[in-house]
């Protein structure tokens, strides 16, 4: 489970004002929409107070120590807690205020920080963010009224300067395990600037999907990939992956099952199990339930080629 923080702040650090938001903003509403859909949100009373109502297509945990239930939400009482209940969730996130956000801070591994130019009263403010995290995503958007810069944080350790393209496919690869998808697009970029690489680009490509990149670049990036190495099973699983995770999972079933074909393993059968399809019998002409075919499965299954 990934925490992260998502607000919006003025350039002097305000997110509030007499229990409001100092601005109306409809297209950082949006996106704050976007990004939180169908996960978990994590709020102080007041914030939750001054929305009146729990958001459409999120879980909501309101976090007070006064409430005892709050319709349409989960009530947690303190932060822990708020955590624990949210831990099926891929992605949570710490939605404010002002004490939350701080208490939340040395827990969370990505920021996702609106800026507001101009300067706004208020009586709540987002805190400083420490130096472990690095901005690696910035967008500016001059033409919103008032202008806005969209950024985000992960936490990581610096990319070293120097780096050579293997280290940074490394870091990369780590990177993406621990589900940064930010700091893996970073790295898999800057490797990719000093040596091609049809792993490294069908990650970048995997990465930008997962990121919320734009999804027909992902795509083209990991045919692109794989185009370069056609029977390469790395790349032929990202493909499958973005395939599905864009939608199209007929698309992707086809990829995966080329993927077998070339000689892809574990990983395939995995991602077939989790998409819900069966992986096919050992003896195709036998029916599924014939003998034969349960004990070979069982065995095939036991020495791990299955
Ligand atoms: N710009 C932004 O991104 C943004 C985001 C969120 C909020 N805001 C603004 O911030 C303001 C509200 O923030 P706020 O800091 O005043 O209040 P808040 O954090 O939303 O709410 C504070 C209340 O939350 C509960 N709480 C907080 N931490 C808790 C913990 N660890 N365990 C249990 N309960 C906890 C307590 O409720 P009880 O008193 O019930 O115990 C506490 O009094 C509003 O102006 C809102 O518009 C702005």
């Amino acid at each position: 489970m990934i925490i992260s923080l998502i607000a919006a702040m003025s350039e002097d650090r305000v997110i509030g004002r007499a229990g409001k938001l100092p601005w109306s903003i409809p297209a950082d509403l949006a996106r704050f929409k976007s990004i939180t859909m169908g996960h978990a949100l994590l709020m102080g009373r007041k914030t939750f107070e001054s929305i009146g109502h729990p958001l459409p297509g999120r879980t909501t945990v309101v976090l007070s120590r006064t409430l005892a239930e709050v319709e349409g939400c989960l009530v947690a009482r303190s932060l822990t807690e708020a955590i624990s209940t949210a831990q099926d969730f891929e992605e949570v996130f710490v939605c404010g205020g002002e004490a939350l956000f701080s208490e939340a801070l040395p827990f969370c591994q990505r920021i996702y920080l609106t800026v507001v130019h101009g300067s706004y009263p208020g009586d709540v403010h987002f805190p400083e963010i420490p130096e472990s995290f690095l901005e690696l995503q910035r967008e500016e958007r001059p033409d919103t009224r008032p202008p806005l810069s969209y950024l985000v944080f992960e936490r990581v350790e610096r990319i070293e300067p120097g780096a050579d393209a293997e280290e940074l496919r490394q870091k990369g690869a780590e990177a993406m395990r621990r589900e940064l998808y930010f700091l893996a697009r970073r790295c898999f970029e800057l490797s990719l600037a000093l040596e091609p690489d049809a792993d490294a680009g069908s990650d970048l490509a995997f990465c930008l999907a997962k990121s919320g990149g734009d999804p027909q670049a992902a795509l083209q990036l990991a045919e692109e990939s794989l185009a370069s190495q056609p029977t390469n099973t790395h790349c032929l699983l990202n493909l499958a992956k973005i395939e599905i995770f864009l939608g199209d999972k007929e698309m992707g079933l086809a990829t995966l099952r080329k993927g077998v074909q070339f000689g892809g393993g574990q990983e395939f059968l995995a991602e077939l199990a989790r998409v819900g399809v069966r992986v096919p019998p050992p003896i195709k002409s036998l029916p599924r339930n014939h003998l034969l075919n349960k004990y070979l499965g069982i065995m095939l299954h036991r020495i791990g080629v299955r």
